[in-house]
C-alpha cells in the first residue's frame, strides 16, 4: 500500500492525524527531520509536513528546510504543508519552494485530506505511467530491425529461427553500428526465453584480470577482496539470453572456460570447484574477422568452430542503400513520438544526400545524423529537416555542386574532361613557377620533372587536340 508520512512535532496532533488517516492509507509519523529522513529512506509516496516544525534553534525554519530537502532528494514525492491559521505568507512561500498543496490545521476535515492526498497520488501514478509508456515505446520502436532490403529480410528470418530454437549459440558479425546488439535483443524478445533475463557484457568494460570473475563469478576468499560469494554474468542470465559482445577481445584463458561452458552448460566460479549448471542461449558478437584472429593465434580454433555454427551477418549500410530512406524516417518518427522533436518530414534533397553517403559508422551514424538534423530544424522552428540541417552535408555537397556545375549538359567523355582538368592544373603550375618545370612538377606532387613529362605526354597522345588550349604546356613539353 502507498505509504504516507506525517511530520509534525506536536505529538497530540500528529497521533490523531496518523490514526484518522490510517483507515485509508498506510501511515507513519515522524516528530522531527531526522525521523522523517529515516522514513523517506524506506520509501514514501507522499509527505504531510508541518510548516512550523521546529528544531529548537533560533530563527527556526525546519519545516521549510525539510521541504527543500525532500524536493531535491526525492523529487517524485509530493509534499503537502500543514499550516496554522493566519500563516498564509509562509504557505505561499512553501508553494514557491515546490510544495504540492497546503491544508490548514484545525480547519479541515478528513474529507479534505482525502481529496488532496488522493488527487496527488493519482497524479503521481499517471506521471509514472507516462514515463513507463515512453520507455516501452522507445524499447518497442528500437527493437525492430528496420529495412526492406533482401539482406535485412534474411537477417530477420535468421533471428526468428534461432529465437524459436532458443538453444543455438549465435555468432553475430558485421561492421560497427550495423545492429548486432539490436539483433541480439530481438532474438531475446522473439524467443521463448523472453520472460528470462537479457544480460549484455563486453570484455572491454573490464580490466582483463577482472573479466573472468565478472563472467563466471567468484567464491568467497577466491582472491583478496572477495569477501563473499558473488554470482557472475553467466549465472545471472540463467533461463535467459547472455550477449557477449566483442568476443574477439577475449583473453585466451577465458576462451578455454567459455568453450567448456558451451559444451557442457556448466562452469565453476573463480576459486571454486563446484559445478554450476545453467540453461541459457548464448549470443556473441564481433566486428573483427575471427578467422584472422585465429590465424594470429589470438583466438582458439576449437572455440571458433564451436561458434561459427549459426552465423548471422549484419550487412553494412552501404550494401543496402535502399534502406536509408526508411531508416532515416524511422529515426525521425521515433524522436517525434518520444517528444524530442516537432519535425515530421525530411526534404527530398536531404534524403538524396543521405542515400549517397558511405556511412562508415553505419546505422548508428545515420541515426545521429538524422537526430542532429531534426534538432537544427527545430531550432529554426521548422517541421521539415532540410539538407543544410544535416551535419556534414554542406561540405560534401558544395564540392559536388561545383563539379555538377562544371559538367556539360550533354554529359560528354568524362575521361577527356579529367584529362583536360589535369592539363589545366599543369598550365597553372607552370604559370605560377614562371615556366620552371622542376618546380611545377614538385608543386603538383610529382617526384621529378620526368614523371610530369611522362604524364603530360601520355595525356596528349590520347587527346592531341587539347594542347592548343594550354600554351605553357605546349611550349614546355611539346616537341622536346
Ligand atoms: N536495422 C535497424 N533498424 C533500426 N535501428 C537500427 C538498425 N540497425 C541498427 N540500428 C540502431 O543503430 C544503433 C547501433 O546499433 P547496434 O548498437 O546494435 O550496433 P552494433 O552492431 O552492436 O555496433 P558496434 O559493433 O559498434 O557495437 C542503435 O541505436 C540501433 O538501435
Ligand atoms: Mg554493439
Amino acid at each position: 500500500m502507498r505509504r504516507i508520512l506525517v511530520v509534525d512535532d506536536d505529538g497530540e496532533f500528529r497521533n490523531t492525524l496518523v490514526r484518522t488517516l490510517a483507515v485509508h492509507y498506510n501511515v507513519v509519523g515522524a516528530a522531527n527531520a531526522a525521523e522523517a529522513r529515516a522514513a523517506l529512506a524506506h520509501g514514501v509516496a507522499l509527505v504531510l509536513l508541518d510548516i512550523r516544525l521546529v528544531s529548537g534553534q533560533p530563527g527556526d525554519r525546519e519545516g521549510l528546510d525539510l521541504l527543500r530537502e525532500v524536493r531535491t532528494e526525492h523529487p517524485h514525492v509530493p509534499v503537502v504543508m500543514i499550516t496554522a491559521f493566519g500563516e498564509l505568507d509562509t504557505a505561499v512561500e512553501a508553494m514557491r519552494l515546490g510544495a504540492a498543496d497546503y491544508l490548514q490545521k484545525g480547519r479541515v476535515e478528513l474529507r479534505d485530506y482525502r481529496r488532496v492526498i488522493d488527487g496527488l497520488l493519482e497524479q503521481r501514478r499517471l506521471a509514472r505511467q507516462v514515463d513507463q509508456l515512453r520507455e516501452d515505446l522507445d524499447r518497442l520502436g528500437s527493437s525492430a530491425l528496420v529495412g526492406n532490403s533482401r539482406a535485412i529480410a534474411e537477417v530477420r528470418r535468421q533471428t526468428a529461427m534461432v529465437a524459436a530454437d532458443g538453444r543455438a549459440t549465435v555468432l553475430l558479425t558485421g561492421e560497427t553500428g550495423t545492429g548486432k546488439e539490436l539483433a541480439a535483443r530481438l532474438i531475446h524478445r522473439q524467443g521463448w526465453r523472453r520472460e528470462g533475463p537479457f544480460v549484455a557484457i563486453a570484455p572491454s568494460a573490464f580490466a582483463p584480470s577482472l573479466f573472468e570473475s565478472e563472467l563466471f563469478g567468484h567464491e568467497k576468499g577466491a582472491f583478496t577482496g572477495a569477501d563473499r560469494l558473488r554470482a557472475g554474468t553467466v549465472e545471472k542470465s540463467d533461463g535467459g539470453v547472455l550477449f557477449l559482445d566483442e568476443i574477439g577481445d577475449l583473453d585466451v584463458g577465458v576462451q578455454v572456460k567459455l568453450l567448456r561452458l558451451l559444451e557442457s552448460w556448466s562452469f565453476t566460479r573463480v576459486g571454486g570447484s563446484d559445478e554450476v549448471n545453467v540453461d541459457i542461449q548464448f549470443i556473441v558478437a564481433t566486428n573483427r574477422d575471427l578467422k584472422e584472429q585465429m590465424k594470429l593465434g589470438r583466438f582458439r580454433q576449437d572455440l571458433y568452430f564451436r561458434l561459427n555454427g549459426v552465423e548471422i551477418h549484419l550487412p553494412s549500410l552501404m550494401e543496402r542503400p535502399e534502406d536509408v530512406t526508411l531508416l532515416a524516417r524511422h529515426f525521425l518518427e521515433r524522436q517525434r513520438l518520444v517528444g524530442n522533436t516537432h519535425c515530421n518530414s525530411i526534404a527530398a534533397p536531404a534524403l538524396a544526400n543521405l542515400r549517397a553517403r558511405e556511412w562508415p559508422g553505419n546505422v548508428r551514424e545515420l541515426r545521429n545524423c538524422v537526430e542532429l538534423g531534426a534538432m537544427r530544424a527545430d531550432f529554426d522552428g521548422r517541421t521539415e529537416v532540410k539538407l543544410e540541417d544535416l551535419p556534414g552535408a554542406s561540405r560534401s555537397t558544395l564540392a559536388g555542386d561545383r563539379a555538377a556545375d562544371a559538367l556539360p549538359d550533354s554529359g560528354g567523355d568524362l575521361k577527356e574532361r579529367l584529362a583536360e582538368a589535369e592539363l589545366a592544373y599543369v598550365e597553372g603550375a607552370l604559370k605560377r613557377t614562371g615556366g620552371r618545370k622542376v618546380a611545377a612538377a614538385r608543386l603538383l606532387g610529382h617526384t621529378d620533372r620526368f614523371a610530369l613529362l611522362r604524364r603530360v605526354k601520355s595525356i596528349l597522345e590520347q587527346y592531341p587536340r587539347l594542347v592548343d588550349r594550354y600554351p605553357l604546356v605546349k611550349e614546355g613539353y611539346v616537341g622536346r
